[in-house]
């Protein structure tokens, strides 16, 4: 059998994609459906003080308009951040209060799209409007749970200020990172159809299982009443892990109209009814001794909040994780402003605090005149620098080696400015990229019939990262079968139990659990022929038939291929479950999975530190008359313990790298602050790095082997690649022209 596990394996779903016959979310048709449209606050802070609807009612097709008034009740749920399902905690058109620009004010159901969305057009609310702003301001910022430290916001290691005086060299640098906004190329969309107390909702999904949580708590419908269908997502990156207003409300506006409604959100409207990368402020303050190594290390990060959620994504978890230092101190603070809360978005802290990390320690090393890359080894650690526990695998300087080489690091002229071409000024730059191995328990249900064909159901989702080949892989690998022959369903809620795509959790922890499965259908087997008379395990103990690369072994050197094993039984066709936990998993955690949550083991467990690694390097050209920024070469490195599909993986850290790119150059949501809204809050004006932007792209995949992270050796890649590559941008453009950047994006504005 060949190996299928590490190799390149073409996406099983690409036939499906590019002949339309995947189907997403919104293409499910349910018969009598109607369609509903967002009528959304222009305000941002405010109280609604009436709203007319009768130009919309009289609208041609327009079947029925809600608002605060007329809308179903439901119970809402807690956010994300709350511990509850929802992308928020704040539920619009439960009242009359306008929280932030862009809330849902009235819901329009109509005959086709078009006229739901001219039907929306013509609601006319009137507000009492308050003050708003979404002006960070940095000086009124607060430490979650401050006091009790209870969720390791704060930490404190030795004393930072001390270890700033010992120090030779030290930087105290601040750097800025705006808002930004995911646009998936999909649209999010809801379908939502009752048959009585049933409950259909057709929506992309990063956490089916949420979905269906959130919603049979809404109605106080057992969750076996609500089906939750998300087969594709057509990107996600964060976007589409809570259960949404838009959600909730079509489904109320459905049991109001007695018939099926979808809704599609409209481009402007993503900006505001789902989630996004809150801005923020980066502090550090670094100190070396003469040889580089770190004698203080701080770091306080400031990330935007709403007025009614807390959104921690705690980026000073992952510095501090980083490098070796006597002397730490961390703190985790929030800033309010008027938004819609804000999420997750492609590695939600480690983007914004690796551009400042990374981009410290190139000060650092300069001040210290030392090269960058060596400033990383010397302060390289087996160890976690705060909780004392080793890391399970490191393998950062081996992906500074590797990355190095191949970009020819070594003909750097570390002298600023000292590289040219004609009239382009060239600058190398390097960072680091890391990202924590988090670990959720997972399971997955295998059959295997003798005709060799293999079924894998599970409620995990393919967000577009390969999700549904490394499973059929996985399975062929332990069955002895073809990738072809193995059928891989999900994105169901109601199959068995898969944790949010989100996190970079789903390879590791779902592909555990097939893995499992598949051991777990080897041992029926082998019980089962071990009781027939013409099998040659006949009369062996089960327990001691073993499977290896889909061969069963007996204790005697019997061996036979699973699958003509499998065949020779009576009924020929075995299945089984296989439940996946990391032992460091809490019960907490676990019942946390179950309710749809986050739950996770890891990244530092009582054990171990489990961390993936990269390292980026980039040339930057950046022309001495117009200031233009271009990036011709980006090289990155990476160890994620095992590669499962070398195909995808790339992929995966490729597209991370390129979104690097974005994050660094062109990405940012503009703000209108005498309005309080989002300006640019459409994809046309969003910039994103296009082919003209992205030249060379080299990724290179370390071999790394990790037995405590779980039975595959697999750490999440769908995040890593991002991390650093902002710094490295930024460092570069620091050695081409000796100006430090310090906000994203990096601007030729900036340069003038
Ligand atoms: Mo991803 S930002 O963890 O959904």
């Amino acid at each position: 059998m060949a190996q299928t596990i590490n190799t390149e394996v073409t996406r099983t779903d690409a036939p499906r994609k590019v002949t339309g016959a995947a189907h997403y979310a919104a293409d499910f048709t349910p018969a009598g459906m109607l369609h509903g449209a967002l009528a959304t606050s222009r305000i941002a802070v405010g109280t609604l003080i009436g709203i007319d609807t009768s130009k919309a009612e009289a609208e041609p097709g327009v079947v029925a308009v809600f608002t605060h008034e007329t809308l179903p009740d439901y119970k809402t749920v807690k956010g994300f951040y709350a511990g509850g399902p929802g992308s928020a905690s704040f539920w619009p058109m439960e009242g009359t209060e306008i929280r932030y620009a862009g809330q849902p004010v009235a819901y329009v159901v109509a005959e086709t799209a078009a006229a739901a969305r001219r039907g929306a057009q013509l609601i006319e609310p009137s507000y009492e409007e308050g003050e708003a702003s979404i002006a960070m301001d940095p000086s009124d910022s607060f430490i979650i749970g401050a006091g009790e430290d209870s969720k390791g916001m704060t930490v404190t290691k030795g004393d930072v200020s001390a270890g700033l005086s010992e120090a030779a060299q030290s930087v105290d640098v601040e750097y800025v990172t705006p808002f930004q906004h995911h646009n998936p190329m999909e649209m999010f969309a809801a379908t939502a159809e009752w048959r009585g107390d049933r409950l259909t909702v057709w929506m992309p999904s990063q956490s089916v299982r949420t979905l269906r949580h959130g919603i049979s708590k809404a109605y106080g419908l057992p969750e076996t009443s609500v089906r939750v269908v998300s087969p594709f997502v057509g990107g996600a990156f964060g976007s589409k892990a809570g259960i949404t207003p838009y959600t909730m409300l079509t489904i109320a506006a459905a049991k109001a109209v007695g018939a099926p409604v979808r809704l599609i959100v409209t481009r402007p409207q993503m900006y505001t009814v789902a989630t996004f990368r809150p801005e923020s402020v980066q502090k550090f303050r670094i100190g070396a001794d003469a040889s580089g190594k770190l004698t203080a290390f701080e770091h306080i990060e400031i990330a935007q909040t709403s007025q009614f959620d807390e959104v921690v994504n705690p980026g000073t978890h992952m510095t501090r994780a980083m490098y070796a230092s006597p002397n730490i101190h961390t703190e985790q603070r929030l800033s309010r402003s008027d938004t819609n809360t804000g999420g997750f978005m492609r590695a939600p802290n480690e983007m914004q605090t690796f551009f400042g990390l990374e981009s410290a320690m190139d000060e650092l090393a300069l001040k210290l005149g030392m090269d960058p890359v060596e400033l990383r080894r010397v302060n390289d650690t087996k160890t976690h620098p705060v909780a004392g526990v080793p890391f399970s695998s490191r393998s950062l300087m081996e992906c500074y080696d590797a990355a190095s080489d191949s970009f020819g690091w070594a003909g750097r002229n570390p002298e600023v400015g000292s590289m040219t071409d004609g009239d382009w000024l060239v600058g190398y730059g390097c960072a680091t990229a890391t990202y924590p191995t988090n670990v959720s328990p997972s399971a997955a249900r295998v059959r295997m019939q003798g005709t060799g064909h293999a079924f894998i159901e599970l409620a995990a989702h393919d967000v577009g990262t390969g999700s549904y080949t490394i499973f059929a892989q996985i399975a062929a690998a332990r069955l002895g079968l073809p990738v072809s022959a193995c059928d891989v369903v999900m994105g169901e809620a109601h199959l068995p139990l898969a944790p949010i795509s989100g996190g970079s959790t789903t390879a590791a922890s779902a592909g555990s659990a097939v893995h499992l499965a598949c051991l777990n259908v080897a041992a029926q087997v082998a019980r089962e022929v071990s009781q027939m008379s013409d099998s040659p395990f006949s009369g062996v103990d089960p327990d001691r038939i073993t499977l290896e690369d889909g061969v069963l072994r007996g204790p005697d050197g019997q061996t036979q291929p699973l699958l003509d094993a499998l065949a020779s039984t009576p009924r020929g066709e075995a299945t089984a479950e296989g439940e996946y936990r990391h032992p460091a998993l809490t019960d907490q955690a676990l019942k946390l999975t179950y309710q749809g949550g986050y739950g996770v083991a890891g990244p530092v467990t009582p054990e171990k530190a489990m961390f993936a690694f990269g390292a980026e390097f980039v040339e930057v050209r950046i022309h001495r008359w117009t200031h233009e920024i271009r990036v011709p070469r980006l090289h990155g490195a990476f160890a994620a313990g095992t590669w499962l599909n070398r195909k995808t993986a790339h992929s995966q850290l490729m597209g991370g790298m390129v979104w690097g790119i974005g994050s660094a150059l062109h990405e940012v949501t503009e703000i209108d602050h005498a309005r309080a809204r989002f300006l640019n809050a459409n994809i046309a004006e969003y910039l994103v790095p296009v082919n003209a932007d992205v030249r060379e792209v080299r990724v290179e995949m370390l071999e790394e082997q990790d037995d405590y992270v779980n039975p595959l050796g697999v750490k999440g890649i769908g995040e890593l690649g991002i991390v650093g590559t902002a710094a490295a941008i930024g460092n570069a453009i620091h050695h081409a022209t000796g100006k430090r950047l310090r906000k994203l994006p990096l601007r030729m504005s900036d340069l003038v």
